[in-house]
C-alpha cells in the first residue's frame, strides 16, 4: 500500500454512509494513512428529491428475499441484527422503532421463509381474518426514521470522513483538478461506488441494468398508530412482484402509508389520484388510522386532515439485482484504483444496508491483501 492515498466513496445514502461507517471502525484501519473521502450530490439533510431514495423511504424491515436467495437473505437478517442491537442500546433515539408488524395475504397463501427468524413469529388463525385475506403472519420487525438515522451515521463520521458535495462525472475525473482539490493529488487507493440510481449515469459504470422503481407514499400525522400493518396481493415473484399496501409508524408520530411500484417511470412529482388511492388502501387494511377524535369520518376521506405531505422516490432497482463486487480496475495516470460496487438495492437498501456494507469492506480487505 502506497501511504496516503485516500479511499473515496461515492454516494451519502443510507449505502454510502454505512460502508463508510464500516470501513473506518474496521479493525486496523488507519485513517491518518488513507484519508477517507465521500463525494455526493445529495446531503442528508436536503430538501427531499426523488433522486435520493434513502430520505424518501418508509421505512420499514420487511424483507423480500427469495427462499433460495442465500446473499440477500443474509444482508436483510444482519441488518435487522445489527439494528435490534442498536434499538436495544439506544432505544427510539436511534430513529429506529421495535413494534409488532402483520403481514396480510391476498390471492395467496405463502409467506417468506425469513420471516420465521423473526422474534414473535405466529401464524395468525384462519378464522380470526376476514374472508378477503387468505393467509396472514405476524412478528417483531422495526422502522427506520430516514433523517434521524442518517443523521446519527454522520455524527459517527465526524473527524474520521470528510464530506464532499460534488457532482462526479465519471469515475476517470477523479484526477479533476476540481476533485483533487477536495481528496488531495495522490490518486485513491480505492472507490465504493454506492451512487444508487446515479450507477446507470456516472461514467465508468453507466449500468445499463439499473433502473427507477417509482414510490409514492403518503405523511400522515398519527401518533396512537404503534404497529406495522401490511397487505399484499398476489405473489412477490421472487422479489418486489403484486400490489403491496403498507402503514408504518415511525417514533415522532409521522406514519409513512403507500405504497407503489412503478417500474421505469421516472416522474418525480405526486399524482393526485395516486394519493386518494394509498388512503383508500390504508383505510382497507387498518381502519383504526382514521383520528379517534375525527368528528366526520363518513365523509369520503377523513384522513385529510392528518396528511403532512406526499412523497416520491425512484428505488434503485437492478436486472439481476445488489451489485456487490469488485469492478474493472480503473487507471488514473499510471495508477491502479480498485473499484468495489455496491449499489442497486431496489426497495431493500435500509433493510439490507449493514449487511452489503459489511462485505462491501471485506471485499476490499480481500482485493488488497
Ligand atoms: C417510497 C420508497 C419506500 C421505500 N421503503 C423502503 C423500506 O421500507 N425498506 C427498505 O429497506 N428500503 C426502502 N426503500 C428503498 C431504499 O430507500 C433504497 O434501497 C435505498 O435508499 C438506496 O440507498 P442508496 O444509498 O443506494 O441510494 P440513495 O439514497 O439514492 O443515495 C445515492 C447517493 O449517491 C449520490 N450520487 C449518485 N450519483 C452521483 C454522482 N455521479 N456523483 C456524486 N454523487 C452521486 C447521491 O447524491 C446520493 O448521495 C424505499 C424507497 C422508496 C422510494
Ligand atoms: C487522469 O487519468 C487519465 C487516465 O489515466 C489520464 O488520461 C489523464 O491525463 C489524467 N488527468 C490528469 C489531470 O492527471
Amino acid at each position: 500500500m502506497t501511504s496516503s492515498r485516500p479511499i473515496v466513496i461515492i454516494g451519502a445514502g443510507i449505502i454510502g454512509l454505512t460502508t463508510a461507517v464500516r470501513l473506518v471502525e474496521s479493525e486496523g484501519f488507519d485513517s491518518s494513512e488513507h484519508p477517507v473521502h465521500i463525494l455526493a450530490d445529495h446531503l442528508p439533510n436536503d430538501p427531499l428529491d426523488a433522486y435520493y431514495a434513502s430520505t424518501i423511504a418508509g421505512a420499514h424491515h420487511l424483507s423480500f428475499a427469495a427462499d433460495e436467495d442465500v446473499n440477500q437473505r443474509k444482508w436483510d437478517s444482519r441488518t435487522f441484527q445489527v439494528m435490534h442491537d442498536e434499538w436495544k442500546n439506544g432505544g427510539e433515539k436511534t430513529g429506529l422503532m421495535l413494534l409488532k408488524q402483520t403481514e396480510f395475504y391476498v390471492g395467496t397463501d405463502n409467506h417468506l421463509k425469513i420471516y420465521e427468524e423473526h422474534p414473535e413469529f405466529t401464524v395468525l388463525d384462519q378464522s380470526t381474518l376476514s374472508n378477503s385475506i387468505d393467509h396472514s403472519i405476524s412478528f417483531t420487525s422495526l422502522t427506520m426514521t430516514p433523517a434521524v438515522y442518517l443523521n446519527r451515521l454522520l455524527r459517527r463520521l465526524e473527524g474520521k470522513v470528510q464530506i464532499h458535495r460534488y457532482h462526479l462525472s465519471s469515475l476517470t475525473n477523479l484526477n479533476h483538478s476540481s476533485c483533487t482539490a477536495l481528496i488531495g493529488i495522490s490518486s485513491p487507493l480505492a472507490v465504493f461506488v454506492c451512487a444508487g440510481i446515479g450507477a446507470l449515469t456516472l461514467g465508468g459504470v453507466e449500468d445499463q441494468d439499473v433502473f427507477p422503481t417509482r414510490g409514492q407514499v403518503v405523511k400522515l400525522k398519527a401518533p396512537w398508530i404503534r404497529s406495522g400493518w401490511t397487505r399484499q396481493v398476489g405473489s412477490l415473484d421472487g422479489g418486489e412482484g403484486g400490489e403491496r399496501t403498507y402503514i408504518i409508524p415511525r417514533p415522532d408520530g409521522d406514519v409513512i402509508v403507500g405504497g407503489t411500484r412503478e417500474q421505469g417511470d421516472w416522474y418525480p412529482y405526486p399524482r393526485p389520484e395516486t394519493t386518494t388511492d394509498i388512503l383508500r388502501r390504508a383505510r382497507e387494511i387498518f381502519p383504526e388510522i382514521i383520528p379517534p377524535y375525527s368528528v366526520h369520518s363518513d365523509t369520503l376521506s377523513p384522513l385529510d386532515e392528518i396528511v403532512e405531505g406526499v412523497l416520491v422516490g425512484f428505488r434503485p432497482s437492478r436486472v439481476g439485482g445488489i451489485r456487490l463486487e469488485v469492478g474493472e480496475d480503473l487507471y488514473l495516470g499510471n495508477e491502479k484504483v480498485t473499484v468495489i460496487h455496491n449499489y442497486g438495492h431496489g426497495g431493500a437498501g435500509w433493510q439490507s444496508c449493514w449487511g452489503t456494507a459489511e462485505d462491501a469492506v471485506d471485499t476490499l480487505l480481500k482485493a488488497l491483501s
